[in-house]
């Protein structure tokens, strides 16, 4: 049943759950989710500069979206410094709404200097992990400007 999709579209056809998924690492993303929901858990952290409350989302992960950032991310950008990379251990996790249904929670965190990404449906069910293509190819685009990080900036 093709259709005609502006690009974006494909991405969100690719993203669609049974459609294709890329869970390169299981056990990886498993220990990931529960490192973002122990204790009070991600929801507890600051949220993204722009993101204080639930924004309209403009790509493929969701119609809404709201995003979080881990201590280090949030100590860089109060910080004095300009950097021009988020530090190792950095995490953001954004959680994608379908009306008032979670639909998504993407997550990427800082290792060693490299991006590891991660997605789960909204029971916390791993659909990509690792460095799955669809996540990197379009992250990219922002790789010189803000670290492979779309909804923010790094601190200049
Ligand atoms: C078609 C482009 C596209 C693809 C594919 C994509 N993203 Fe994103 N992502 C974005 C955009 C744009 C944002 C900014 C927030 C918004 O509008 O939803 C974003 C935001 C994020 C954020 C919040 C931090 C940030 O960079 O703003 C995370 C975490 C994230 N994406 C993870 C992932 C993961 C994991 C995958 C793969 C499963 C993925 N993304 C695939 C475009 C994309």
């Amino acid at each position: 049943m093709p259709r005609r999709v502006p690009s974006f579209g494909l991405a969100v056809a690719l993203l669609a759950p049974a459609a294709c998924t890329q869970n390169d690492d299981p056990e990886g993303a498993r220990q990931l989710y529960a490192k973002i929901t122990a204790g009070a858990g991600f929801r507890a952290w600051e949220r993204a500069p722009g993101y204080a409350t639930r924004q309209p989302s403009f790509t493929a992960h969701a119609d809404a979206v709201e995003v979080f950032v881990s201590p280090e991310i949030a100590d860089a950008l109060g910080g004095p410094t300009p950097i021009t990379r988020w530090p190792d251990g950095s995490i953001v996790v954004k959680e994608g709404f379908r009306g008032d249904t979670r639909a998504i929670v993407a997550v990427m965190e800082k290792r060693a200097g490299r991006w590891y990404w991660a997605e789960y449906d909204g029971d916390g069910d791993t659909l990509f992990s690792g460095e799955p293509k669809v996540c990197v190819g379009c992250h990219d685009k922002r790789q010189s400007y803000s670290d492979w990080v779309y909804s923010f900036e790094l601190p200049r």
